[in-house]
């Protein structure tokens, strides 16, 4: 049976080790600083598996020996943005604990796939890539997968049909700057455009991009993580069953959409040894631009970070 190590036992985590023992993906190993909080829940998570059938092991610790070789590390360590701090201090807060994550568990499991949730997420996963050294098919990021849920979410609540039916690529960082297809949005293989006005779509793609913080706004305190644990659970789903679904994640681009040396939400093909390919749509030049738009948001960030973390 598959391994997933989860590092975060807060809400992300813990929702991401729910989903995978739910959909009986994999043995669950959760890991955080807080003392008995990763055992707590997951001793939780183990009482609710009579109840749902299923016979995954779950185990919280504080202890990184625990996570030796698993065969995917999710990482949602970290803080959120409290008032009055920064987004320095959120990208230097964040850098120092995923930097301090990927050393601990990439010396136990040197065969993993890393999977990054932690914000800023593609800076995140840029940084997991160069300290974890490892093939840049084996780090990635989730973001798009939630990204586009919400797009889909929107679009069915608008047209009344089901959320099953309506595929949509949601493309780029993830942040302000995301790139939201309507163009490659359909029900079912009916293009999205024939169903909805563009005032419409626009106003979806809108809702879209502020998903994140429709959520922090309502809840006060904390940020979404059902939508993203489940996006998790299907990304390590599709690794661990070699799927080759082709999903939105956060990849290292060499080339594609002529992008070079940055993690960026691209469509890429899921398959046992992570990132199996990058795929490169059609692109209209406004769409490309938007892109392009991202991902220089994304290396501007990734020169602070860098910046922060030597003067640290
Ligand atoms: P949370 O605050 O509930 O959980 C974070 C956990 O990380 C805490 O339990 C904390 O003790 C733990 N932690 C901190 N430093 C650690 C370390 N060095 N080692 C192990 N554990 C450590 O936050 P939540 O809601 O679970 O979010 C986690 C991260 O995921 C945040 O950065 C959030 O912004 C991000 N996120 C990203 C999404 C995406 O689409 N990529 C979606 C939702 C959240
Ligand atoms: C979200 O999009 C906070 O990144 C997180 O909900």
């Amino acid at each position: 049976m598959a391994k997933v190590t989860v590092v975060g036992a807060g809400f992300v985590g813990a929702t991401v080790a729910q989903y995978i023992a739910d959909k009986d993906l994999a043995d669950v190993v959760v890991v955080d600083v807080i003392e008995g909080m990763p055992q707590g829940k997951s001793l939780d998570l183990t009482q609710a598996a009579p109840l749902l059938g299923h016979d995954r092991r779950l185990f919280g610790t504080n202890d990184y020996s625990d996570t030796k070789n698993s065969d995917i590390v999710v990482i949602t360590a970290g803080i959120a943005r409290k008032p009055g701090m920064s987004r320095d201090d959120l990208l230097k807060t964040n850098a120092s604990i995923v930097q301090s994550v990927v050393k601990e568990t990439i010396k136990l499991s040197s065969e993993a796939i890393f999977l990054v949730v932690t914000n800023p997420l593609d800076v995140m996963t840029y940084l997991t890539w160069k300290i974890s050294r490892l093939p840049a098919p084996r780090v990635l990021g989730m973001a798009g997968v939630l990204d586009s849920a919400r797009f889909q979410a929107f679009i069915a609540a608008e047209l009344g049909f089901s959320a099953k039916d309506i595929r949509c690529m949601v493309l780029g960082g993830h942040g302000d700057l995301m790139v939201p297809l309507p163009r490659y949005c359909s029900v079912n293989g009916v293009p999205i455009t024939e169903l909805l006005s563009k005032d419409k779509l626009d106003a979806l793609v809108k809702r879209t991009r502020d998903g994140g913080a429709e959520i922090v706004a309502l809840l006060k305190a904390g940020s979404a993580f059902y939508a993203p644990g489940a996006s998790v659970a299907l990304m390590v789903e599709a690794i661990l069953k070699d799927t080759h679904r082709l999903l939105p994640c956060a990849v290292y681009a060499q080339g594609e959409y002529g992008l070079k040396d940055v993690y960026v939400g691209l469509p890429a093909v899921l398959s046992r040894g992570g990132v199996e390919k990058i795929v490169e749509l059609k692109l209209h030049d406004d769409e490309l631009g938007a892109l392009k738009r991202s991902a220089d948001s994304i290396r501007e960030n990734v020169e602070v970070m860098t910046k922060l973390l030597v003067t640290a």
